[in-house]
């Protein structure tokens, strides 16, 4: 029988630089979309696909995230009194039982697939999922469930996939494809950051990964590739070299930000309010304003000048 997908690992160790000077004194991954910080996205994604362990590889300085999944006595007890309920069960939402959290420092920026081998241990012989917080996607059906789902199907290691203009493959791990079956495609390779006009297909992986205990044994070996760095990406190759049909490219339902890029996470906050009930009727007029309206004088100025 195929073991139950439950426990997922969130590489959360990078500085986030391009998100300076925010990213200064809070982890990269507390930057707020709408009212929620970018991790809630994705714990929230592992958590409608039946993920029960969450292991974060963090780094110096992400200790801010410790407290925001701990539960927090003190505002509780506040709401509590004012009777503010629903601030109370959006808090607690937050929250995480001990024992399901798991904190591994990577204490070397080594690559990807050196993050996600720190959690060797607590991943142990069963498949494990992986989500890059940066990339967030909005589905009608969760991307992991999907994923999941597909797993069950499939087996093996599953990448969530979606195609690039040729332009932009260079910045993906980019899928060489076997047999396209729709929305699971059969992969024989795979190449991180191809030069441009290189790449074997346009489909690049996004971060949501479906893996299996043989990709650590793979990145047990530490082989440096693309930018000096440990590449999850050549793990994955590896693999499909040794054991033909076990890696699949996933087509999701959904559309995906890179909270990574500014462009990016503005484009998220956008999409994400305009979709948000409470929020909608008094941000739409705003928006459409500035897209189809007038551009407010101070934006006309530095336009013209
Ligand atoms: C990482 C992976 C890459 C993948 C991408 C998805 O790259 O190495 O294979 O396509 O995430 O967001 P990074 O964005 O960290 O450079």
């Amino acid at each position: 029988m195929k073991k139950r997908v439950t426990k997922a690992v969130f590489p959360i160790a990078g500085l986030g630089t391009r998100f300076l000077p925010a990213t200064k004194s809070i982890p990269k991954e507390i930057l707020t979309l709408v009212d929620r910080p970018l991790i809630q996205y994705a714990v929230d994604e592992a958590r409608a696909a039946g993920i029960k362990e969450f292991i974060f590889v963090t780094s110096r300085g992400k200790s801010a995230l410790e407290d925001y999944f701990d539960t927090a006595p003190i505002l509780e007890a506040s709401l509590r009194k004012k009777k503010k309920t629903d601030l109370l069960a959006t808090l607690k939402e937050t929250n995480m039982e001990s024992g399901r959290i798991a904190y591994v420092r990577q204490n070397e920026a080594l690559g990807l697939g050196h993050a996600v081998w720190c959690a060797r241990r607590l991943i142990g012989d069963e498949p494990f999922a992986v989500i890059l917080p940066d990339d967030v996607i909005a589905a009608e059906k969760p991307c992991l469930q999907q994923m999941v789902e597909a797993h069950e199907v499939t087996g093996g290691n599953i990448l969530a996939t979606m195609e690039v203009a040729p332009d932009k493959a260079s910045s993906y791990g980019v899928l060489d494809v076997a047999d396209d079956m729709g929305s699971v495609v059969s992969v024989k390779g795979m190449v991180e950051k191809p030069a441009p006009g290189t790449q074997p297909s346009n489909l690049a992986v996004i971060g949501r990964y479906i893996l299996t205990p043989a990709i650590m044994r793979h990145l047990n070996k530490k082989s440096v590739g693309v930018g000096g760095e440990i590449q999850l990406t050549d793990a994955i190759a590896t693999e499909i070299a040794a054991n033909e049909g076990s890696v699949f490219g996933f087509r999701f339902a959904g559309h995906r930000f890179d909270c990574g890029s500014k462009a990016g996470f503005l484009q998220a906050t956008v999409a994400l309010a305009l979709a948000r009930e409470d929020l909608r009727d008094e941000f739409l007029p705003y928006v459409a304003a500035q897209v189809g309206g007038e551009m407010p004088a101070a934006t006309r100025a530095r336009a013209a000048s």
